[in-house]
């Protein structure tokens, strides 16, 4: 039996490669997990099983993938998995992983799923404190993952608070962003939830040892660490935050073993929890009712006063919006902010939102291009609309392009011959619809494009006479 110790995903690669090439059968490997935090800077397992470059074998991309997934979740036989599924498909099984029914590809599905969610439910908890030290703004944040999600998480948090020197805390492993780059140390070994008091003493324990690494060392820390009470500690501020957030997705959460599901009202506020427009959008940040949630940098709530006359209805977030976490303020926004302008109506007291809520896109490049929502994620997320719409008094319902259209008037609706006229919809009696900003920047000429903005103009024109009442009739 060869028995070897994996870190990581690219250490389990190393082994898994070597072992293969040696064909060596996975009945006579024992590959054992090393749950040590990195800061003990374990020594790396020697491999002595030379190599052979004669037993090439070629391994399917997508299982790569899921193997660096599965390589974040906590199970300890998960090396010993991924390395007998690794030896089955490169012997005789090279569709296994269609065989969705296999116990070992169910299982890898299974962990894959689970660090997925793991990974949303850290995006979404994660609360910063600001801390004053040395006369520069720290904020530091303590999560409790499920597995070991930490660099798997961390660039996401690099992304969206680029311009903050920050750091996480968590049992297995911390991270630090210092605005330029991410680096890793020692969880902190507690597993309760500090107070804020605490957090701060933890924090700045750590804070000492990161940028001094020849401090580190693990006694000398953990006697320093204010521990007196931990361990005895309520369920403290941070999980009160979260309690407070999403009570409803965190029942669910404990109670149904799948944990999430596929509508997004699962995801709003308690019915005890007081319901605004504020309360949605902080609800809004945990739906992971459809696979949108995944891949972009944030939810795109809805934007205005919630006394706005008019509401204002678009696709989904683009590029800029999922970065900025505002809807319409990328190109599309910028030419329905001149419309709007030209049309006489202000931006700031209208409500601008999108039917859905998450940026859809694929990547070519380093660019990232929009994907049209299909209509099951219009579907999922639905409720949010209906929600915003419940909470607001708006006497004219806006929808921009065909996505719009469509869910909010009727799936035959078409923008080509009935914009710019009013509908009576389940929402509003004055509804209309009209050009995408988005579709006139996409014409080819100037000609084209001015042509449309102008019925867009017209449209919002329209829309604003709506708000006299005498124009439709109530
Ligand atoms: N396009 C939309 O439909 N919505 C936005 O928020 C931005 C671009
Ligand atoms: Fe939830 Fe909508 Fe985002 Fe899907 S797109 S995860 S339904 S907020």
């Amino acid at each position: 039996m060869i028995q070897r110790t994996v870190h990581d995903f690219s250490d389990w690669r190393e082994i898994a490669r070597a072992l293969r090439s040696a064909q060596v059968p996975p009945s006579e490997v024992q590959l054992l997990s090393n749950a040590e935090p990195t800061l003990f800077a374990l020594d790396k397992t020697g491999f002595d099983v030379a190599p052979s470059t004669t037993n090439a074998f070629r391994v399917p991309k997508q299982f790569l993938s899921l193997a660096e997934q599965v390589a974040y979740h906590r199970d300890p036989t998960r090396w010993n998995l991924l390395y007998r599924v690794l030896w089955r498909l490169t012997t005789d099984e090279r569709a296994l992983l269609e065989v969705i029914t296999d116990d070992d590809v169910y299982s890898l599905m299974q962990m894959e799923k689970a660090v997925r969610r793991d990974a949303h439910k850290m995006k979404a908890f994660v609360r910063f404190r600001e801390l004053q030290q040395n006369g520069e703004t720290h904020y530091i944040a303590w999560h409790r993952p499920d597995h070991a999600i930490v660099k798997k998480v961390a660039p996401f948090f690099a992304r969206r608070f680029r311009g903050m020197n920050w750091t996480i805390l968590t049992p297995d492993e911390s991270v630090t962003w210092n605005q330029s780059e991410l680096t890793y140390h020692a969880g902190t070994p507690r597993s309760a939830a500090p107070s804020s008091d605490e957090l701060e003493d933890l924090w700045r324990t750590y804070y000492a040892n990161i940028f001094n690494p020849a401090r580190i060392k693990v006694k000398a820390m953990k006697a320093e660490m204010p521990v007196r009470h931990w361990a005895t500690l309520p369920e403290t501020e941070i999980i009160d935050d979260l309690l407070r957030d999403a009570p409803r997705r965190v029942q669910q959460m404990i109670s149904s073993p799948e944990g999430y599901s596929q509508t997004a009202s699962d995801y709003f506020p308690s019915a005890d929890a007081p319901l605004t427009l504020a309360t949605l959008a902080e609800a809004a940040k945990t739906c992971c009712a459809c696979d949108l949630h995944c891949q972009a940098t944030q939810v795109v709530f809805g934007q205005g006063p919630a006394r706005a006359k008019v509401v204002i209805v678009g696709e989904q977030p683009g590029d800029q919006e999922d970065l900025a976490g505002m809807p319409f303020v990328g190109p599309a926004g910028q030419l329905l902010d001149r419309a709007l302008a030209a049309a006489g109506l202000e931006r700031q007291a209208i409500y601008v939102t999108n039917v859905v809520k998450h940026f859809k896109y694929e990547s070519q490049g380093k660019r990232r291009l929009h994907k049209r929502p299909d209509a099951r994620e219009m579907r999922a997320c639905l409720p949010w609309f209906d929600a915003e719409w419940e909470l607001l008094d708006a006497q004219v319902l806006l929808c921009l392009g065909a996505s719009a259209a469509t869910s909010l008037i009727a799936p035959d609706f078409r923008i080509q011959r009935q914009r710019g006229q009013w509908v009576v919809s389940r929402y509003c009696k004055r509804t209309l619809a009209s050009w995408h900003p988005a579709s006139i920047l996409r014409l080819p000429t100037a000609e084209l494009r001015e042509a449309r903005f102008a019925e867009l103009l017209n449209d919002l024109r329209t829309a604003a006479s709506g708000l006299r009442s005498d124009v439709v009739g109530d």
